[in-house]
């Protein structure tokens, strides 16, 4: 189910690259991403839906994987930005995004975050009405093209707290107020161009896509009838699940955009809507599969259960702990050899919860063994910390066998940077 690749040692190998010298040259804990994995996600999405309609655009949405080389790769592909704060339009242009490519979603933006969102031009998607107030009196705002984030009530995700639609979401304006929104929009002078809705994340299964396309598109075809709107573009956010546990099987990604397509192709008559771009903003569909994060087995105990304790923790690789995600994990030097044994997998945390699975069958392990997690790529370094002044791994890019440290390992110095101790403590 995972596609696993193995050497001619029988070894995991990651984009030609052994796993098992990649972890003794970097060191471990270490993410490991094979850029052709990237690619090949990214191009096998933009084909499904542009063979549909080819007035197709997405954005790629950055939380799940901010890292500048892998950024490069996509803004290489042609890809759009999905940002959500400053930041991740400072590194989106820094790693060569047009500005005209990035589309900022933020939520509860301050009057600061909207002033640098205007100086640095990049399309601005709005998530309340008192974003638009605030927006409308900034300077350089003025005949701003905007669109609006709208929870379209309907929410789906792998857990609850990456729901984003339906009546518990703080996302977006309210379906009932949409026109009325996009009124006030034109009556300050800004020209309201798209809309946009996103319902949450790691969803696998086209219903609740479909719902939220047919609740986006009649809410659109109502902004367009009653307040004039003509869209340019209307997107549907992202959220496309991959499989983590290995009974789950993939989305039939042409089967899925065809019917989203042809929904949305029905919609668009109904209204009478043109032909505005159809816009997607995948994250862990594109970089979700593409990485592992390798650790290795420092400590083999048999307590009132058996652990096997490794060199990462939830500081490293938060998604197990922080949503009960599964993650599948296999022994680098033999992948794929059957389970002898169930036992827990703990990293390096001082907190209990610290576990990166419970009750996992498993082939012999020992001290010294080097693990491979898989579907590392996407929320997994970008939701990393320094938790347990811990610093955080280094990264690789590989590609043909080919590794590019693309993140250098923390030191200890830079988990203590940015700190000051004030003169009246220094004796
Ligand atoms: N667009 C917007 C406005 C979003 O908020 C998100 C994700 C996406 C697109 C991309 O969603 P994706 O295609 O990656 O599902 N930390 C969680 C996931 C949080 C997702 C937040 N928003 C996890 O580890 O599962």
């Amino acid at each position: 189910n995972f596609d696993l690749e193995t050497n001619k040692k029988g070894n995991l190998s990651i984009g030609g690259a052994d796993a098992l010298e990649l972890a003794d040259e970097y060191k471990t804990p270490l993410y490991v991403i094979d850029e052709m994995k990237i690619r090949g996600n990214y191009r096998r999405l933009y084909k499904a839906f542009s063979k549909q309609y080819d007035n197709f655009n997405m954005y790629y949405a950055c939380k799940a994987n901010t890292n500048l080389a892998v950024m490069k790769i996509l803004e290489e592909e042609g890809s759009g930005i999905d940002a959500v704060s400053p930041g991740e339009i400072y590194t989106s242009l820094l790693a060569g995004f047009d500005p005209s490519k990035i589309l900022y979603t933020g939520n509860n933006v301050t009057d600061e975050e909207l002033e640098f969102t205007i100086s640095s031009g990049v399309r601005l998607n709005i998530d309340s009405i008192s974003q638009l107030k605030r927006l409308s009196k900034l300077s350089g705002a003025e005949g701003m093209e905007i669109s609006f984030r709208v929870n379209p009530n309907v929410g789906a995700g792998h857990h609850k707290h990456c729901i984003t639609g339906g009546p518990l979401s703080k996302f977006g304006i309210m379906e009932e107020e949409a026109v009325e929104v996009y009124k006030l929009a034109q009556e300050l002078g800004f020209k309201p161009v798209g809309i946009h809705s996103h319902i949450g994340s790691g969803i696998l299964d086209p219903e609740p896509f479909m719902l939220a396309v047919r609740s986006l598109m009649d809410i659109a075809g109502r902004v367009h009838r009653e307040a004039g709107v003509e869209f340019d573009f209307i997107d549907f956010g992202g959220g496309i699940g991959i499989p983590y546990e290995p009974e789950e099987s993939k989305l039939d990604i042409d089967l899925f955009a065809q019917k989203i397509v042809d929904l949305f192709k029905e919609k668009l008559g109904e209204y009478d809507l043109g032909k505005p771009t159809m816009c997607i903003e995948p994250g862990r569909y594109i970089v979700g599969d593409s990485s592992y994060l390798l650790t290795r087995v420092n400590t083999v105990k048999q307590s009132y259960r058996k652990f096997a304790g490794v060199d990462a923790g939830f500081n490293t690789l938060l998604r197990p702990t922080m949503y009960g995600s599964y993650h599948h994990i296999v022994v680098a030097d033999k992948p794929g050899a059957e389970p002898t044994q169930t036992l827990d997998i703990a990293g390096d945390v001082c907190e209990s919860g610290d576990l990166f699975a419970r009750d996992r069958p498993m082939p012999d392990i020992g001290e010294g063994d080097l693990l491979a997690i898989l579907n590392a790529g996407a929320y997994s370094f970008s939701m990393s910390s320094q938790y347990n002044s811990r610093p955080r791994p280094a990264e690789v890019l590989v590609k043909n066998g080919e590794a590019d440290v693309i993140r250098e390992r923390e030191t200890f110095a830079d988990v203590l940077a940015k700190q000051n101790v004030p003169v009246r403590l220094l004796k």
